[in-house]
């Protein structure tokens, strides 16, 4: 990477100007490098390698199969693609749960496989843990609200925050999370007003899946957007594009032309 490319690159500083200037933030998940190259053409600040990438990728019902090794290759793949966005890997399940000393070395490894930055799941409870990561030099992304990690506790995939309760307890671990260091927080399938109150009462940047419009940044899954995975789509969801019903198009073209002979033809043969 040249040294004017590692300058151009969105930074926590450029997103934390971003949130002064009530500049909105955009962030789309990539898992691999074509699409990280897109989205980086497009000039998307961040990019998520997201752990969502066991269920849209690779199939599972959940995101807790995940593992290091899969969060390290996606992040290789994605860190290739992307020269300007800001690319933040998630912590997967179980990688920082057990000790504060594991998360930090975990955290660590997907910067050294090209990560500016990592994402974990959970509140107060994980305090520490943000900052011990902070403390080694490794920008935190939070995330509350729906944690897809604790999907079994949460009893499945539910707004969150709804009492008030809940909701004044999710505005505290906001304020935790950021006076331990965290520098942006992605709030999950929360209702609007709550989205709004979170992010009236932190100075840090939050990024909304499902949190209603007063969020400093937005976030959806790429293959959600783009119509590439129909096995489930959250009312958060607006679809941009119906990408697999157009690589059905194509497929049963190809099967047609090359059961059929017109394929290939002239132009696509050597003499
Ligand atoms: O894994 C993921 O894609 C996420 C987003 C839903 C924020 O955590």
């Amino acid at each position: 990477m040249s040294t004017q490319s590692r300058m151009d690159r969105v930074s926590v500083t450029t997103i934390r100007n971003m949130k002064e200037k009530g500049e909105k933030i955009t962030m789309l998940t990539a898992y691999d490098y074509p699409t990280a190259l897109a989205l980086d053409q497009c000039g998307v600040e961040m990019l998520l390698v997201g752990d969502s990438l066991g269920m849209v990728v690779l199939g599972y019902d959940s995101t807790l199969p995940v593992t290091m090794e899969d969060m390290i290759h996606h992040t290789k793949a994605v860190s290739r693609g992307a020269s300007s966005s800001m690319v933040i890997s998630d912590l997967p399940f179980l990688s920082y749960h057990c000790s504060v000393d594991e998360a930090v070395w975990n955290a660590g490894r997907l910067m050294q496989e090209g990560a500016q930055g990592v994402k974990l799941e959970g509140g107060r409870e994980n305090a520490e843990t943000v900052r011990r990561i902070c403390l080694a030099g490794i920008p935190v992304v939070a995330h509350l609200g729906l944690t897809p990690q604790s999907v079994h506790q949460l009893g499945g995939y539910r707004v969150q925050g709804k009492d008030q309760g809940a909701a004044e307890r999710m505005i505290d671990d906001a304020k935790i999370l950021e006076e331990a260091g965290a520098f942006a927080v992605v709030l999950e399938c929360i209702p609007s007003s709550l989205g709004k109150a979170i992010t009236e009462s932190v100075s840090i940047p939050t990024i909304g899946i499902g949190a209603g419009p007063d969020c400093d940044g937005q976030v959806l899954v790429i293959h959600d957007i783009l119509g590439l995975y129909e096995r489930f789509t959250p009312k958060f969801v607006k679809q941009y594009s119906a990408l697999n019903k157009s690589i059905r198009r194509s497929v049963k073209k190809f099967m047609q032309e090359v059961k059929e002979g017109s394929f290939p033809d002239e132009n696509h043969s050597f003499r």
